[in-house]
């Protein structure tokens, strides 16, 4: 949610800071802008709407900007006012000397936005972010220090935040500054970056430096210092990463979604290769971290927003039979405010595939609160989530830029099987599961069959972005795939779509269906087949189209099918690892036919670092 960058070097600072935020779309896309110290003087340009337009006003005031060496940049995801000029980030204050930008939310903006305006400050946003800038302001009056007054305001603001800050007498550093929200500092030569995430820093440097919670970072052109909030200077390690340029180029495809659907064999075969090496073995760590006392644990809640909270429901369905032990599903944003009986004797479980996600972190944080055992699913392993334990299970998709979740779910998928293999194995003291093992080797080959002809899938997307109401219904563990899809086609095309238990749909959705709805019954065979078709009937006998997903072949030709796509057959357990394809790329041919922006689709953002 909102991403920041930062500049300070030789090179052209509004290219830099452009191409920063170019590569942080994904965090929110509704109004962007930059701020550049030149020669003791803030120049600040804004722009409403997608980011396209930031570079129009950039290339009207190119020449004024050739001469700053620093500068700080903004991507906006609106939480506090509309997506407007005024509330475009970066905010500067009355004299025009210091300026900002911010990710995160000031909780407490109110009060101090009183207290600022009754000190005769004068507010132009409905932002809570410009609070900061008042304060550090207001500080930095008294002191005539800007890493003090940064000090000094942050302890005066409840809430989250990922701070730039830069002064226009203070031409030789910008000050980055985080709490619960993301930033890192990327090393160069006689350059030095400031960023919400890496894709912002790839093909600048693959050194970085990552602050922690209340670490202020004093950014020079030839240095970075870090210390803390009493002014002590701390030793920080630089790590190096390993991304090339390819991970955030669309590689020829259309968008990042269709790319990244089709890397899906490719990260399974990797994921398999590594988890289990043999069938015949039991399932490896490898460098996975994971100590867990299983003795002690009688429940298990994972705990997850959005798309990596189906990948979760899908987990439950295998994980109370491999373990026998009860396994809830709870969305974070439910569980934080629920009555809490976790306990040491749970296993809390959180699925995130960003790391970042506000909800995520505080279910994390308060199970933890609780003496719970702790594993996180992450597809960032250097993200805030990753600090509540040391029970680290990556995901290994690689870099996702497309904001609607495809490679990374199932990544989740593969994750969620090896590791409840894991577990039960660990369990039962025995190696377990040597069909399912087998199995799990030939889905990639199978995947590749499904994307090597898409003609089938595409048609039907094509067709069912004429509808305005759309039925996803299943049963068992094609339920939360079922759940996905329609979050899918919601998310990137905007058609109304919603997922039903097959058996629930005479308990009232029925009421809907007409000759205008379309019904997708997500079909594998297995103990609930049967039933969903006599779903599929009930639906039929109201004059729906039903647009079926399955894995039997005789559903091709079956007349209560208006159509049917047929996939292969593998055991229902792992049927969800293949059923995602159809249904992600069934959204992806919709939406493109409707021309929607499908990287980008609007009012969401990949990464929702607020409550
Ligand atoms: C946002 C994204 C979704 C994602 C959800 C959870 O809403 O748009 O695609 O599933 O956050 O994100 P996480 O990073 O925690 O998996």
């Amino acid at each position: 949610m909102c991403g920041i960058v930062g500049y300070i070097g030789n090179n052209a600072v509004a290219d830099v800071l452009l191409n920063g935020l170019k590569n942080l779309e994904y965090r929110g896309y509704d109004s962007s802008g930059i701020a550049l110290n030149d020669n003791h003087t803030i120049e600040v340009y804004k722009a409403s709407g997608k980011l396209g337009n930031l570079y129009q006003l950039y290339a009207k005031h190119q020449p004024q900007m050739a001469n700053a060496h620093q500068g700080i940049g903004h991507i906006r995801w609106a939480t506090h006012g509309k997506a407007t000029i005024e509330n475009a980030h970066p905010h500067i204050s009355n004299d025009g000397k210091l300026v900002l930008v911010h990710n995160g939310i000031i909780e407490n903006y109110k009060e101090l936005r009183n207290k600022l305006e009754n000190q005769g400050f004068v507010f132009h946003s409905e932002t809570d972010t410009e609070t900061a800038v008042h304060l550090i302001d207001r500080e930095y009056k008294l002191c005539h220090n800007l890493e003090t007054a940064v000090i000094r305001a942050i302890k005066q603001l409840k809430g989250a935040f990922a701070f730039c800050i830069m002064h226009a007498d203070e031409t030789d550093k910008i000050i980055a500054v985080r709490k619960n929200a993301p930033l890192i500092i990327g090393i160069g030569k006689d350059e030095n970056f400031i960023a919400s995430d890496i894709p912002a820093l790839i093909g600048k440097t693959n050194q970085i430096l990552h602050l922690n919670d209340e670490e202020i970072a004093i950014v020079h052109k030839s240095h970075v210092e870090v210390k803390d909030t009493k002014g002590n200077t701390l030793n920080k390690t630089i790590e190096k990463i390993e991304f090339s340029p390819e991970v955030i180029s669309k590689a020829g495809y259309k968008h990042f979604m269709l790319k990244e659907i089709n890397e899906q064999p490719a990260i399974l075969r990797k994921i398999l290769q590594k988890h289990l090496p043999k069938a015949e073995d039991r399932v490896a760590l490898a460098d996975s971290k994971l100590n867990i006392d299983l003795s002690q644990v009688r429940n298990i809640t994972f705990v997850a927003c959005g798309t990596s909270l189906h990948a979760a429901y899908i987990a439950k369905a295998t994980w109370e039979k491999w373990l026998n032990i009860p396994v809830e599903v709870v969305a974070a944003s439910e569980f934080i405010y629920r009555y809490n009986l976790t306990d040491e004797h749970s296993l809390v479980i959180g699925i995130s595939q960003s790391g970042e996600t506000a909800d995520t972190i505080t279910a994390i944080k308060q199970a933890k609160e609780h003496n719970a055992q702790l594993i996180i699913l992450t597809n960032r392993e250097d993200s805030s989530i990753t600090h509540y334990s040391a029970n680290v299970i990556p995901l290994e998709a690689g870099i996702e830029v497309s904001v609607a979740a495809t490679k990374s779910f199932m990544a989740q998928l593969a994750a969620l099987y090896w590791t409840g293999m894991y577990l039960s194995e660990q369990k039962d003291n025995q190696n377990k599961f040597l069909p399912l093992k087998r199995e799990l080797y030939e889905i990639p080959a199978l995947m590749e069959e499904i994307l090597s002809d898409l003609s089938d899938i595409k048609r039907m997307g094509e067709k069912l972005s004429k509808f305005k109401q759309i039925f996803y219904i299943a049963r068992g563990i094609m339920l939360p795939i079922a759940m996905e899809g329609a979050l899918k086609i919601k998310e990137i095309s905007y058609i109304n779509a919603n997922a039903y238990a097959s058996g629930e749909l005479k308990h009232g959705p029925i009421a809907l269906l007409d000759k205008d709805t379309a019904v997708i019954p997500v079909l594998a065979q297995g103990a609930v087949y049967e039933k969903t078709l006599s779903n599929c009937e009930e639906a039929k006998a109201r004059q729906a189209n039903i647009f079926a997903l399955s894995n039997n072949d005789k559903d091709k030709e079956a007349a209560l099918f208006d159509e049917a796509i047929i996939i292969p057959e593998v055991a229902e357990d792992l049927s969800p690892l293949l059923m995602c394809l159809p249904l992600q790329l069934l959204a992806y041919f919709a939406a493109d036919e409707l021309g929607r922006e499908i990287d980008q689709p609007r009012n969401l953002a990949k990464s929702v670092t607020v409550e």
